[in-house]
């Protein structure tokens, strides 16, 4: 071989080899994830993430049952797989029964101390957790962030009928200087009627709020106003809430609920002069680390992707519009008029999403078939796509992304992607609803690690990739 021949030979092999090379992992990194077995199960150890849009001052976010939550210690025991998804299902039966509630009759909540029989939104379980501060002085509660819904209450001492375990002390507000309860006869007292989906009950001319939650939880108890303290920067004077004198419920040791919901007395709503009805959060991609939740738009990212919300619809929920899904880069082949049909909300208190079983079974389909490669397994509840990935310590998945109306695609996080119960059964993290009609919900699972923005007041919800970790 000539010298110019070896060059040709040389330039000509590596030119082959190096399209060869650049093609296979261009494609792999475009539409697959390699992961590490580990990075999606569980960790005993709390790590907190320093997230990339986490601003001074925003509030940090946990995973209620995870290493980082104080709520584990004693007071409540962590929940199983099944038990979360048992209580998922009862929050998404309870959502479909509030919007069948809200386009149909209404009913009212009988005495004010009763246990009202209607289902309500529920708090579900495998929630996130904020700690604000409450009262003068300022004593601190976890409670429960939940987008579905609007009314924030916590348990209040005397606790005058009952108030269940929770891991800090319960507000005692004969004891702040800044509680006032609210008359009977003010606008906010009638504002309740939306925000609980009950009449409010008057005792001794205060308002008497009452909530109930799908699992058989409520809260009742009187209607207060409050300095609350987000973070030291972030003071809220005068705001409304719960003071629960009868308290019953799967709330894990928090002390409450924070009700980031769209209709009026949600903490979005009375913070819009403040805020202009803008916040943001990111959950963390394992209940071992850290997120957080931001008030007004100080701290919201570059590079966040909005979708409007859909319709004119009222209440608490956020709907958005999806428009379709791709598994490893390939759009599945769901008519537009499947999503339309079912509608959708975004939740941060649903764990699993929801899907048109017509859209969630061409997922599971095309997931299967780019996971030839590993073992399926028996299903996990209400998840049917489950892998024994016990021999493998590397996994390569497919990409699932979604596409929302106004142009928006938001790739969902590995952790998104499959829930770990344990290495021997790993599923592919959605679940499909029992009928085509019923609501679409985007929860707090395949929202993990992402920047998600609501910009209540424009209308919109934006993602990022890479809110946290
Ligand atoms: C609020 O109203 C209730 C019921 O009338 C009463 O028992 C309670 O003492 C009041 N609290 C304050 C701080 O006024």
């Amino acid at each position: 071989m000539t010298s110019s021949n070896s060059l040709i030979f040389l330039v000509s092999c590596c030119f082959v080899l190096a399209t060869a090379i650049k093609q296979l992992p261009l494609e792999q990194t475009h539409h697959y994830h390699t992961l590490q077995l580990t990075s999606i199960l569980p960790s005993s150890v709390c790590s907190p993430s320093i997230p990339g849009n986490k601003r001074r001052g925003s509030l940090e976010v946990v995973h209620k049952h995870g290493p980082c939550s104080t709520l584990n210690t004693d007071t409540v025991k962590p929940l199983t797989v099944e038990e979360i998804f048992t209580h998922d299902q009862s929050r998404v039966d309870s959502i479909r029964s509030r919007l069948a509630i809200n386009t149909g009759k209404k009913d009212t909540l009988g005495s004010k101390a009763s246990i009202p029989a209607k289902s309500g939104s529920t708090v579900g379980s495998g929630n996130y957790i904020v700690t604000v501060g409450l009262g003068t002085p300022t004593k601190k509660l976890s409670l429960i962030f939940d987008t579905g819904s609007d009314l924030t209450w916590t348990q209040c001492q005397p606790c005058a009928r009952q108030c269940y375990n929770q891991r800090e002390p319960i507000f005692t507000p004969s004891t702040s200087t800044t509680y006032s309860n609210i008359s009977c006869a003010s606008t906010e007292c009638s504002e309740l009627v939306s925000a609980t989906g009950n009449t409010p009950g008057c005792s001794t001319s205060t308002c008497v709020y009452g909530i109930q939650y799908g699992d058989q939880s409520f809260s009742v108890g009187f209607f207060g106003k409050e300095k609350l303290t987000l973070t030291p920067k972030d003071v809220v004077n005068g705001f409304y809430f719960g003071c629960g004198q009868n308290n019953q419920g799967l709330f894990g040791g928090a002390a409450g609920l924070l009700g980031l919901g769209r209709d009026t007395l949600s903490i979005v709503s009375q913070t819009a002069n403040k805020y202009k009805k803008v916040f943001s959060y990111c959950l963390p991609s394992s209940s071992s680390s850290t997120g957080y939740l931001n008030f007004g738009s100080g701290g919201v990212a570059r590079g966040v992707k909005y979708t409007p919300f859909s319709t004119s619809q009222g209440g608490s929920f956020y709907y958005l519009t999806l428009k379709a899904i791709t598994v490893g880069g390939t759009k599945l082949s769901i008519s537009p008029t499947v999503f339309q049909t079912s509608g959708l909300i975004i939740d941060s208190g649903t764990v699993i999403t929801r899907l048109p079983p017509t859209a969630y079974s061409a997922l599971s389909t095309a997931f299967r078939a780019q996971m030839k490669k590993y073992p399926l397994t028996k299903p996990l509840s209400i998840l049917d796509t489950c892998y024994d990935l016990s021999k493998f310590t590397t996994i390569t998945i497919p990409k699932v992304s979604v596409f929302w109306d106004g142009n928006t695609n938001v790739d969902i996080a590995p952790q998104g992607i499959l829930l770990a119960n344990g290495a021997s059964q790993v599923c592919l993290a959605f679940a499909a609803n029992g009928d085509d009609s019923d609501i679409a919900i985007f929860g707090n699972t395949q929202q993990k690690s992402l920047t998600v923005v609501y910009d209540v007041a424009g209308r919109k919800v934006g993602f990022g990739a890479r809110g946290c970790t």
